[in-house]
């Protein structure tokens, strides 16, 4: 190793700045592959040789050359290091996408900031985070009033889910209609239809292998998409929801002729495991902002096990345009950025396929996005 390390500091700078680049480059396509993570301890490696091995060069050289040279060519091999260090460690995160165990509040919290630029989420009761990671460790804190309680033993999603039953479970906050599952904005069904059949008309379009046979329709409440929406396109619909209350009146809401083309289960998507290569399109309206970050990509990785060939899962949501995420502390949801929620769906190891924005809904509404996530 050490004729190796003789070797390179032989070499010109421009030689070594070449090799420096090119490493980068290699370490780039390195970072699809499995083997990231040796790769780049072995890049590192070579650039801190490199890097050290200039230096000592330079002082030599200095005795003879013009200080403004050495120091130039000493300056661009730190920037050429600096540039690997960042790429480096951007693509052992990235490779670390592949084991769901690693995944952390954290290291969400690093990706997000670092696509977003700035941070500002903020909680309906005005509480505001410059952070994913510091709104998470706060929202999901046993005793929210600890907050400066930071052991991990004090995190659980326990009252997160409960806080979100209790809302939704409750006739006096949400009635069995379409204004109490939308929270008095049940006059927009139409329109949510006009644009939801639209978007599964283009979807089919540039996707002819997609089949209309059997559909999940999570978080569906009473099942007002699949009366309107989901059982005219499918032969059948499962519908998948956490409030006993709500789901238990879908069958009379959606008509006694659908009952035996329908399915109720009643379950969180926090756990929610469809079978395999069971569901064409897997229809997530207006829930996602229920889960947590984990739960979330979780769930998006099982759905994807659920997906027959072909298949795609569709989120309809709320996005935020003007902020990174608002907490709305009366049902426990975050409302996510659209780049967040595109953070999450790659974590997921999924890509979009086709996107497109709810048109005519109010102007006081958050914007609405469809996005359909596919494996392939
Ligand atoms: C805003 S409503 C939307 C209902 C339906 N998707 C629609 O568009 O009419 C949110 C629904 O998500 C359900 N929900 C909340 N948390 C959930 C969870 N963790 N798992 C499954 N469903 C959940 C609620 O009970 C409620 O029915």
């Amino acid at each position: 190793m050490s004729s190796v390390v003789e070797a390179l500091m032989k070499l010109s700078m421009s030689t070594l700045s070449t090799i420096i680049k090119f490493s980068s480059l290699i370490f780039y396509f390195a970072s699809y592959s499995h083997s990231v993570r040796h790769c780049a301890k072995l890049f590192i490696s070579l650039h801190i040789w490199c890097i050290y091995g200039h230096t000592l060069k330079d002082t030599r050289l200095s005795e003879n050359s013009s200080a403004k040279t050495i120091s130039t060519s000493w300056w661009a091999s730190w920037v050429d290091l600096y540039v690997l260090r960042v790429a480096t460690s951007i693509s052992v995160k990235m490779a670390s996408f592949d084991s769901p165990s690693e995944l952390t509040f954290e290291f969400i919290s690093e990706l997000v900031t670092a696509s977003l630029g700035t941070v500002n989420g903020e909680d309906t009761d005005g509480r505001t985070y410059n952070s994913v990671k510091d709104m998470w460790d706060f929202e999901l804190m046993v005793d929210n009033n600890k907050k400066d309680v930071t052991d991990g033993s004090q995190i659980s999603d326990t009252k997160w889910y409960q806080d979100g039953l209790q809302y939704w479970d409750d006739s006096s906050k949400c009635s069995i209609s379409d204004d109490g599952v939308l929270q008095g904005y049940g006059k927009l069904t139409p329109i949510d239809t006009r644009d939801s059949n639209i978007f599964l008309d283009a979807l089919k379009e540039c996707r002819p292998e997609l089949k209309l046979e059997v559909a999940a329709d999570c978080g569906a409440g009473i099942g007002r998409v699949t009366k309107n929406f989901l059982i005219n396109r499918f032969e059948r619909v499962h519908l998948v929801e956490v409030s006993p209350r709500l789901l238990a009146s879908a069958p009379e809401y959606i008509g006694a002729k659908y009952k035996d083309r329908i399915e109720c289960i009643v379950q969180g998507l926090q756990e929610f495991t469809p079978k395999s290569n069971t569901y064409d399109v897997i229809w997530t309206q207006w829930v996602i902002g229920q889960l947590h970050d984990l739960h979330f990509v979780r769930f998006l990785r099982r759905c994807a096990e659920g997906l027959r060939p072909g298949g795609v899962i569709v989120l309809k949501d709320n996005c935020s345009t003007t902020c990174t995420f608002l907490v709305d502390k009366d049902d426990s949801s975050v409302c996510r950025h659209i780049e967040y929620i595109r953070i999450l769906v790659r974590l997921a190891g999924l890509n979009i396929v086709l996107e497109r924005r709810q048109k005519g809904f109010p102007e006081e509404l958050y914007p609405v996005v469809m996005m359909a996530l596919s494996k392939d």
